[in-house]
């Protein structure tokens, strides 16, 4: 087992995620406005709320969950993010007074959870949130074991004349654990990004939906309705509470 808890990735991100490129939101947003039901919609590890506050200004009424006051502190400080009710809680395993009709799980945020069993739980406990015909959407990457040799790698992404960036992995094919870290070397210091996850392929997702009491409705291999096969790199998964 690693030495990581829920908390621990939003007080060494906080400050630079949302300076690291992530895809612009748009087609994301245009995807769940289209699903997003006649309720209330609720969106786990919240984050910075790169999505939720695009959201929230197209109309969508949305609280957020997240296990770090540190991350949550900087939505609180944009146009839109001061606004957003968010409990801090563990995804694993939540109790809110609401249901929703759209619960989000975004950007590999399930990956977060580093036993097959806290990600079936965050299922179980997404299952109770949704009112009946409810939606779960869900988007990871598509794990590629083939990215490691001898149980690890090391990649050097960034260099600059004051800087280098390097990404560091181990890789556990039994528990499906990639414990990563990002370097930052400067002459004045060595900073550390660590990001520990457990990836899950979309048929394991779709079982653990399956003991959750949730059904697959949709596959998508990108947020543009981009039909999922082989080459997906990424996964967007919709599950549904039958009505
Ligand atoms: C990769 S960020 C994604 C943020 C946002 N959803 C986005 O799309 O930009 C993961 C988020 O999940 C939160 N998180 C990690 N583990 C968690 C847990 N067990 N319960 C609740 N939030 C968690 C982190 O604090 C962080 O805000």
């Amino acid at each position: 087992m690693v030495d990581w808890s829920p908390e621990t990735y939003g007080p060494r991100w906080k400050n630079v995620y949302d300076e690291v490129g992530w895809p612009r939101p748009d087609a994301a947003v245009e995807f769940l406005s289209a699903r997003r039901g006649s309720g209330r919609c609720l969106e786990l590890g919240i984050g910075t709320g790169r999505v939720a506050i695009p959201l929230v200004a197209r109309g969508v009424p949305l609280d957020g969950l997240d296990a770090s006051p540190e991350i949550v502190e900087v939505m609180r400080t944009k146009p839109g993010g001061e606004a957003i009710e968010v409990t801090i809680g563990d995804m694993a395993d939540f109790k809110l007074e609401r249901k929703y009709s759209l619960i989000l799980l975004l950007l590999n945020s399930l990956y977060a959870l580093q036993t097959q069993e806290d990600q079936i739980r965050c299922f179980e406990s997404v299952a109770a949130h949704l009112e009946p015909g409810g939606l779960f959407v869900v988007e990871t990457f598509m794990p590629d074991p083939t990215r490691f040799r001898f149980g690890g790698r090391a990649h050097v992404y960034e260099v600059g004349l004051d800087h280098v960036r390097i990404e560091a992995d181990t890789f556990d094919r039994a528990t499906q654990q990639i414990l990563e870290n990002h370097i930052e070397v400067r002459e004045d210091g060595i900073k550390l990004y660590p990001a520990f996850l457990r990836y899950t392929w979309p048929s394991e997702m779709d079982l653990m939906a399956r003991i959750a009491g949730l059904r697959l409705r949709e596959r998508w291999g990108d947020w543009a309705n981009v039909p999922f096969d082989a080459s997906s790199e990424n996964h967007i998964a919709v599950y549904e509470k039958p009505a």
